[in-house]
Order: C-alpha cells, then structure tokens, then sequence
C-alpha cells in the first residue's frame, strides 16, 4: 500500500477551517485508493508566535524538509498587524517557499458553469468560459530584493524595497509556463511593467528568448496594468499568464473573482525537487473567521493539485473536480458564493457533500 506523509499548515482565522475539509476529502481519496495519507499537524504563523514566538518555527520547517508533501491555511491576522516584518504571520509562508525554493505558483482560474451568475462579469463575457492559469514566480522580485528596510531621516523615515530578478530565476518559471501550456491551449501572456521596470526589461527579453524553444505555444506580453482591464473587459483571450510574484499576487486575486470568490482558488507551489506546499490563494479572512462562513472548496482543489503533481493521481484529482461541479450544479453554496434560491451551506456541510460525492464514484 503506497504511503504519503503530509503536513498539514493550518494557521490563523479560517485557515484551520478550510484545512480540515481538505484533509476529510483526501480521507476519502485514501480509502478508495488504498493509500495512506498520514497526517502531521505542525504549527505556523500566529498561531505558532503564540506557542513558540516564531511564525516558523524550526520543527516546523524541518517536518516540511523531511514529509514533503505540505497543505496550508493561512496565516496572519489583526492580532499580529503590528509586529515588525521578519515576526509577522506571513513571514512564515514567505521563508517556506523560498527555503524549500518553490518558485513556480500555479493558481487555476477555472469557471464552473453553475457559478456564472456568482461572477460580477455580464453573462455575454462569460459565455465561452473562463480557464485561466495563472503562473506566478514566488521567490524572487520585490518580495524578497535587497537592500530593504527603513532609515530614519532628518524628517520622517526612508523606506526602502528593492525588486531583483536574475535571469536564471526569469528562465526558470519561463519555462514551467511554456510546458504547461503545451498540455493546454498553448497560449502563454507574459506581463510585466517593461515600460518602466529595468526587472521587467530583463523579463520580457529572457521570456521572448526561452519562447524561441517553444515554436508550437504563441506569446504575447501585456503591462500589468492593461492585463488587469483585459482580464475584466475579455477573459476568455487568457490561457496561461506568466508573471512575476508581486503581480501575480495581484492578478490571481483579481482572477478569483472572474470565477465567482477568492473562497475557490486552489495553488501548487512547486519547485526542482518533490517538495510542495498546496494552499488556497485566500488569507486568513479575520472577518468570518470562526464563522463556518469559509468556502473550503479553494483548499478541497489545493489537495487535488497534491494529488496530481505530487502524488501522480491525476484521475483523483479529476474525481474531486467532478464532485466540486457537481455539489455546485445542485445548487449547494456557501455564503461567499450564495444567490437567491440557492441551498446554503455552512464550511463542514460543503466539506462533507464534496467528500461523500466523491465515495458514489466509480
Ligand atoms: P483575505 O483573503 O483573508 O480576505 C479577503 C476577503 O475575502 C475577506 O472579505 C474574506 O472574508 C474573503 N474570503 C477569503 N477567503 C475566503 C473563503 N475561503 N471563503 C469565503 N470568503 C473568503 O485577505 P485580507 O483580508 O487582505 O487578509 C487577511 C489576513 O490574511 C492578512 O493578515 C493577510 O496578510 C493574510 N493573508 C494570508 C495569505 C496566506 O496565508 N497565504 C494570503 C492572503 C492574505
Ligand atoms: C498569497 C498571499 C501572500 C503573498 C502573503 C500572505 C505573504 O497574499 O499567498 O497570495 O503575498 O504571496
Ligand atoms: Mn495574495
């Protein structure tokens, strides 16, 4: 019987909510695959400088090194607001994607048909759908650039956060975008700010480059700034966006919303090695927290991404799917996504709907 150590990351606010209806999904998986998943519970975030004083602490890290195979929440919160930078909550995602190097971010974009009327779009825009992948660099530009920090002037403060892309780093996530997209409609959107960024100078002419490998996938480059208005204005032009980590933060969140809510966002975060952490693209939604408002089907899809890329069950992956689209077409929704005349659902209740559709399957 094939075994899997995962980490479960629960974190702050809804983080552990979401989580817990992840982890019942691949409850089900196992059983039906005759797979063991075994669960380790590790603390991160605010709820680990609570217990330890450190958002990651070192057990933490190491069982990340040693199991693999990681789904997190969420971390952060108003408790932790004024804590210095390198003490806050989301200093502990940020040192796990770039001490495990996981540069490469996929969050999926996709509509499901019985959501439509949950997307602000007009119906005309969503008529063909929308499929989106958003390919997001994760370990490098402004996020992490050297020097940063603040100086005290003569009068106020200095501020200071430096955006750095190497080649090799644009190359790489270059690349992983370029294969995805030969597995989709082979269209790949660079986006960046070449029109004012020497980073996005280097990124757009190391991606024209890398896309000279890649005769049978056609490029094209947008600023920022226009792909956040075309992504409105028509959606459907998008296959896979390769971005670079500050703007695919940006554009993923804008990207939730095309679909209906940042409750339904999955994310891979991948790099060279096996090594992987699976995590909604959400926070930790201090406003509806302890609420069983939360949508978990953002963190149920994270564990179906697990399930493909780090486990090599893609049909798996595709059974959860199919329960998600289903338990949506009968009309079950939580409140982020709740129109008139739908059923609503509170987290565990949708939890447990997807995962026991998902024992009905062959
Ligand atoms: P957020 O994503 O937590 O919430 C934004 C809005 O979306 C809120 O109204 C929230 O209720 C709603 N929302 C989010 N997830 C939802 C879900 N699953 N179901 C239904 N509604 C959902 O962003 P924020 O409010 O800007 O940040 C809150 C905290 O989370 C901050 O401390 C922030 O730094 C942190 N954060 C963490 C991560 C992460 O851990 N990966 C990601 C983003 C933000
Ligand atoms: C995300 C989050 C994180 C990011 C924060 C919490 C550091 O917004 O995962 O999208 O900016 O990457
Ligand atoms: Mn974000």
């Amino acid at each position: 019987m094939a075994k899997y150590n995962i980490v479960l990351l629960p974190g702050d606010g809804i983080g552990p909510e979401v989580v817990k209806e992840a982890v019942k999904v691949l409850q089900v998986i196992g059983d039906k695959y005759t797979i063991s998943f075994n669960f380790t519970e590790a603390l991160v975030g605010g709820a680990a400088i609570e217990e330890t004083g450190d958002p990651l602490p070192k057990e933490t890290l190491e069982l990340c090194r040693t199991h693999k195979y990681i789904l997190f929440g969420a971390v952060g919160g108003p408790k932790w607001e004024d804590l210095p930078r390198d003490k806050r909550p989301e200093r502990a995602i940020l040192d796990l994607r770039k001490k495990l190097e996981l540069y490469a971010n996929l969050r999926p974009a996709y509509l499901f048909p019985s959501l439509a009327h949950s997307s602000p779009l007009k119906e005309e825009i969503l008529k063909n759908g929308i499929d989106i992948l958003v390919v997001r660099e994760l370990t490098g530009d402004i996020y992490f650039g050297e020097p940063r920090g603040r100086e005290a002037l003569e009068y106020g403060y200095k501020a200071i956060d430096t955006a750095v892309y190497t080649s090799r780093e644009i190359e790489r996530i270059a690349r992983k975008a370029f294969e995805i997209a030969k597995k989709r409609r082979k269209k790949v959107t660079s986006v960046d700010k070449a029109n004012v960024l020497e980073t996005s100078r280097l990124w757009r002419e190391v991606v024209t480059e890398v896309s000279k490998k890649y005769p049978q996938i056609e490029l094209n480059h947008q600023y920022v700034d226009n792909c956040s208005m075309q992504l409105i204005k028509n959606p459907r032009q998008f296959d896979v966006i390769l971005t670079g980590n500050m703007f695919g933060d940006i554009l993923s969140d804008e990207a939730s919303m095309l679909i209906g809510s940042i409750g339904l966002l999955p994310s891979a975060s991948l790099g060279e090695r096996d090594i992987a952490i699976y995590e909604p693209i959400h926070g930790s939604a201090p406003d509806i927290a302890g609420q069983k408002k939360a949508n978990p089907i953002a963190a149920i899809l994270s564990a179906g991404m697990m399930l493909k890329y780090s486990f090599d069950m893609p049909e798996a992956e595709e059974q959860i799917k199919k329960a998600v689209i289903s338990t949506l077409e009968e009309g079950y929704r939580t409140p982020d996504i709740l129109r008139e005349g739908d059923l609503p659902v509170d987290t565990e209740t949708m939890g447990s709907l997807i995962a026991e559709k998902i024992k009905t399957y062959k």
